[in-house]
């Protein structure tokens, strides 16, 4: 096999509730995620050496050196396998940079999945999410996708069923945000308003909706902790969010660590109505609209 090409999705997350910083500068979380249809291919191709390249849209953002996840992920797998390999990289890049919708974890995950039929390593799932967990704490849901809530920092999944599709619209920013940065803001914000950090718990009338694809109790009961922290560092995405519930979205939250908006919206059409009002409104530059669940890094 000379070239293999994996189609890998963006998240949102449902829920994010945030715990205590521990020891080692990481969250306990409660962090539903959920995949949506925006997505990233990755293509791997025989080579002699790790290399990465990256096409379409923000490509010019995105780190091509060392810290790049993808090339990162494909060393992990190299040194999991006990071997030198090869392979050249491409991305073409659909999921918004540092935008809070899992863009990097999606490449690290969709490399992962690549070079292992590339190299013909047959490893199974178990071993490229041991990989994927130590990359990153999104980097385990963009492999398997769905519906899912991740605990301890994210990494330790368990899938969700959901009782049907979910119409999503997402609003890109301009420039991104880190999310070290984001969870930092959210720490200051804590011990200036001096309160004990509650344990994360998992929210059951969520659960009931997305198992029963209920998209108006769903909208009431999206939630994210990392919010008011990302509204802090960029304020102008407070009258976004505005803007989205006033055209009738069923729940309006910011997706991670932000700054993309995530919108619920009643169906399809919906969805595609509020994308328009967004950019129509000046509300926001891009509006894209999606649905969710979908699969993981698929091959294709
Ligand atoms: O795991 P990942 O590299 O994606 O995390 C990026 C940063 O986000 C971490 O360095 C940490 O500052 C923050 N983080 C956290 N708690 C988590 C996940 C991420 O504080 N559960």
């Amino acid at each position: 096999m000379s070239s293999v090409t994996v189609r890998v999705p963006a998240k949102v997350n449902v829920q994010l509730s945030v715990g205590p910083l521990r020891e080692d500068g990481y969250h306990d979380l409660v962090n539903v995620f959920h995949a949506v249809s925006i997505f990233d291919e990755v293509v791997a191709k025989e080579s002699e050496s790790i290399t990465v390249q990256v096409n379409g849209k923000w490509s010019d953002q995105v780190p091509t050196d060392d810290c790049n996840l993808a090339i990162r992920a494909a060393r992990a797998l190299a040194k999991h396998a006990g071997r030198t390999y090869g392979a050249d990289l491409i991305i073409q890049k659909e999921i918004p940079v540092a935008g809070g919708m899992a863009g990097g974890s999606a490449d690290a995950a969709g490399a992962l999945v690549a070079c292992n039929e590339l190299w013909g390593l047959g490893l199974p799932m178990e071993d490229l999410m041991e990989i994927a967990g130590d990359l990153g704490s999104d980097v385990p849901f963009s492999l398997i996708g769905g519906t899912a809530v991740g605990t301890g920092r994210g990494e330790q999944l368990s899938e969700l069923p959901t009782g049907g599709t979910f119409h999503w619209v997402f609003a890109l920013a301009d420039g991104g945000l880190s999310t070290a940065t984001v969870y930092a803001e959210c720490d200051r914000l804590r011990a200036a308003l001096g309160a004990e950090v509650p344990w994360p718990m998992l929210d059951d009338s969520l659960m009931e909706a997305l198992g029963t694809g209920d998209a108006y109790a769903l909208g009431s009961h999206l939630t994210n902790d990392l919010q008011a922290a990302a509204l802090n560092l960029r304020p102008e995405l407070a009258p976004t969010l505005d803007s989205g519930r006033q055209h009738g979205a069923l729940g309006a939250i910011v997706s991670g660590s932000g700054p993309t908006c995530a919108f619920l919206a009643i169906d399809a059409t919906h969805a595609r109505d509020l994308a328009q009002s967004l950019t129509a409104t000046g509300a926001a530059h891009t509006a894209v609209a999606a649905h969710g669940p979908v699969h993981g890094a698929t091959l294709v």
